[in-house]
């Protein structure tokens, strides 16, 4: 049985929500690797809006399994409102969700610490203020706290205080005289609510699986916001890539079957950092009126710009996609002519490679061409023959351009707004 990786292709806020929630009615348990509330997964269940931030999708389909994986950091208090939020919603949350006791939880001072970089101007990554990077540093430097010693009393109050004493420290070094940081018992409470839910999630994983359950695995951010792969400095702290499923679970890379990545018809960003297709101009304004481009969790207006060839191609390599799920093409409905970025450019000569230092994708220049707008509107359409000939041209020219064919497309939020291309591969690996 296939189990499979939806992860987003781009910078992010691709719509793999609406994806993964569309899909999810095939599988049985649904998992995040990564990442924390730093993501905004928005669905739309008829006039019901959702936005997910730690918990899986697969949520919202009663009786279905969601699973916060080891590779995620968990604000307890965040994950704690969120629960309460959809248990307002009606869903079961307490029966449906898992969370991994080796995850790894992120603590007021975390916000601290990434406060003190944010605000200096020569460090500032224009992050989602969650404390994801400290808490992530913490991991990695081997003194973080994870879920299974925060439900055990004495061992989350044997561990916060030297924590605390290192950010003190940190704090004072920066000039910080107040932090707040007297949290021991609120955490100790947060912990006893989420006790129940705790578990050893790879082990839950590999019982499901070997009892013939299909796991679908949701990606948080992006590809180009991968630590590893993406435009470091300007990424998240994490492994959002298709390597990072497999470490973030415990489901080893040979029981993954398919890697489908989510891409929008054009692109977006949020936060700083390198962005060769950005347009300043009113069409990149234009784009982000029709497309409502705001963060889901932030608010900030998402920067836009055009599909960028030479970027999908280098995240098709880096996670090895079967296909590829173009969303949002209604908003291109309106444009005379749809700029793609083709190629990139250093110094006049062509790259074949996405650049790695700061200084070479700074100066990368977009090469595009010009693509007939369709001039008809595609919204809601769900079925690839109904789709204008110039709107189904500029899919091929994706599929042409990336070498990796377009699978399937969404024209609007909402679930049935959406089409798979019969034949392809996501349809056989759908099942
Ligand atoms: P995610 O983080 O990848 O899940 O994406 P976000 O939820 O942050 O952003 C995607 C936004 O686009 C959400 O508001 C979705 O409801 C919306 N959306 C998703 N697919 C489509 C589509 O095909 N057309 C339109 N117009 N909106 C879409
Ligand atoms: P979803 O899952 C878009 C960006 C931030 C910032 C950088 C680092 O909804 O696609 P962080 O708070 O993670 O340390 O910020 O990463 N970023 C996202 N951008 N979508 C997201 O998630 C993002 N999560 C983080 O804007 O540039
Ligand atoms: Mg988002």
């Amino acid at each position: 049985m296939a189990n499979l990786i939806v992860l987003g292709a781009q910078w992010g806020d691709e719509g793999k929500g609406k994806i993964v929630d569309l899909f999810s009615d095939r599988f049985d348990i649904v998992a995040r690797y990564q990442g924390g509330h730093n993501a905004g997964h928005t669905v739309w269940i008829g006039e019901q809006k959702y936005v997910l931030k730690l918990i899986p999708s697969g949520i919202l389909r009663p009786g279905k399994l969601a699973v916060i994986g080891n590779g995620v950091v968990i604000d307890p208090k965040a994950l704690i409102e969120e629960i309460t939020t959809l248990e307002k919603l009606g869903i079961d949350v307490r029966s449906q969700l898992r969370i991994s006791n080796r995850a790894h939880v992120i603590l007021p001072f975390h916000r601290m610490v990434e406060r003190i970089s944010e605000d200096s101007p020569d460090k500032a990554i224009g992050t989602t203020s969650r404390g994801i990077g400290p808490a992530y540093e913490d991991k990695i430097g081997r003194r973080g706290i994870r879920i299974a010693d925060l439900i055990d009393r004495a061992t989350f109050t044997e561990l916060y205080t030297p924590l605390q004493k290192d950010k003190r420290t940190i704090a004072a070094a920066f000039g910080i005289e107040k932090m707040d940081d007297n949290v021991l018992d609120e955490y100790l409470s947060y912990a006893e609510k989420l006790a129940p839910m705790v578990c050893d999630t790879a082990a839950l994983l590999h019982n499901a699986m070997n009892g013939g359950k299909r796991i679908l695995l949701e990606g948080a951010q992006g590809t180009m916001l991968d630590v590893d792969h993406g435009t470091y400095p300007y990424v998240t702290s994490s492994s959002a890539a298709s390597g990072g499923a497999a470490t973030g679970t415990g489901i080893p890379p040979t029981r993954i079957s398919g890697i489908i990545g989510v891409s929008k018809a054009y692109i977006t960003r949020v936060g700083a950092g390198p962005f060769p297709s950005e347009d300043h101009g009113d069409r990149g304004e234009a784009i982000r009126k029709a497309g409502n481009e705001y963060g889901s969790v932030t608010g900030r207006p998402r920067r836009c710009g055009w599909f960028d060839v030479p970027l999908l191609q280098y995240t098709a390599m880096v996670n090895g996609f079967d296909s590829l799920i173009v969303t949002k093409l209604d908003v291109l409905d309106a444009l005379d002519e749809v700029p793609v970025c083709v190629a990139y450019k250093i110094n006049g000569k062509t790259v074949t490679e996405m650049p790695a230092s700061q200084g070479e994708l700074a100066k990368v220049e977009p090469v595009y061409e010009m693509l007939p707008g369709w001039h008809t509107p595609t919204f809601g359409i769900d079925s690839l023959d109904a789709l204008p000939e110039r709107a189904r041209a500029y899919l091929r020219f994706l599929e042409e351009r990336t070498g990796v064919e377009v699978g399937s497309v969404s024209t609007g939020p909402e679930r049935n707004q959406t089409l798979v291309v019969p034949g392809s591969k996501l349809a056989r690996l759908l099942g």
